[in-house]
Parts: structure tokens; C-alpha cells; sequence
């Protein structure tokens, strides 16, 4: 299996419902690694730039709002298969179909404030990492 690395967000409504630790919590347990990691209030150009791929969405505009509506936890996480692992950590977009004991499933208030974002594909997650961490931000994490 491909070691991987991934972004994770912590959204706005994970920051403010105090959800940061019960979200790493999460990806360490599952044996994720945090090899990079900021706290971060986006712009509008960072956020549209983001999610260019939904601009030509009706909820293009909510999505921007509401990323930019307060600090973000950004993280780059390493491990095997990475990228599926954390969107099975996270569950499902909508959190009325997100699997029980997952983070959107526990504290997800609608599809919009989702509480969490995850890469969905190796391309994405190397657009993803690199739009918010240069080379430089990504750190050699072993397990001991
Ligand atoms: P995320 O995984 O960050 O990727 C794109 C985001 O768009 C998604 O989570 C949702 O928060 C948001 N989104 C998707 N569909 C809708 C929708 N129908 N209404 C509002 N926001 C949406």
C-alpha cells in the first residue's frame, strides 16, 4: 500500500464548536500522521482558488462565505492510503448520511457546515497540499 499524503480542514464550524483535538484525535488514533499543520483565517481569493472546481456550483458562493467566515485548521496527513482513510474518518459530505462514530456523523451540522475537508484523489490532494504549504512546511514525522 502507497504511503500518501492528504489535506485535511478543520472548517470554520469545527474551530468554533471546539472540535480541533476530537479531529487530530481522530487521525492519529487511525495512525495518521500531522506532518504539517496551521491555523488559518482564508481569504476570498485563497478560498474561491480552493474550490475552483465548484464555481460553477449554485452553492459556490455559501462555500466561500462560510470558509471565510472564520479560521480554518489546515493539515497535510501522511500515512498509507492516506487519502481514503480520511475521507472514511471524516464520513460521508452530508452529514445525514455520514456513517455513525465519524467526524462529519458526530458533529456536523449540515452539508454546508460540514466541520471537516479531505482530499478526494491523488491529483486533488497534490493541488490541495501545495496551495496551502510550501515544500518547506512538510516535516519528517516517525512513529516511535
Ligand atoms: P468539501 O468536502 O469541503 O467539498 C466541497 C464542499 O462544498 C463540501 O465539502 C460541502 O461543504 C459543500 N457543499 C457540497 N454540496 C453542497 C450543497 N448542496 N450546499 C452547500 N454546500 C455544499
Amino acid at each position: 500500500m502507497a504511503i500518501e499524503r492528504t489535506l485535511s480542514i478543520v472548517k470554520p464550524d469545527g474551530v468554533w464548536n471546539g472540535h480541533i483535538g476530537d479531529c487530530v484525535s481522530r487521525f492519529e488514533k487511525a495512525g495518521l500522521n500531522v506532518v504539517a499543520m496551521k491555523m488559518k483565517t482564508l481569504s476570498r481569493a485563497e478560498a474561491e482558488g480552493f474550490y475552483y472546481v465548484h464555481r460553477e456550483r449554485k452553492f459556490f458562493g455559501e462555500l466561500v462565505d462560510f470558509m471565510t467566515s472564520g479560521p480554518c485548521v489546515l493539515m497535510i496527513l501522511e500515512g498509507e492510503n492516506a487519502i481514503a482513510r480520511n475521507r472514511d474518518i471524516m464520513g460521508a459530505t452530508d452529514p445525514k448520511n455520514a456513517a455513525p462514530g465519524t467526524i462529519r456523523a458526530d458533529f456536523a451540522q449540515s452539508i454546508g457546515e460540514n466541520t471537516a475537508h479531505g482530499s478526494d484523489a491523488p491529483e486533488t490532494a497534490a493541488f490541495e497540499t501545495s496551495w496551502f504549504f510550501a515544500g518547506t512546511e512538510i516535516n519528517k514525522v516517525v512513529r516511535r
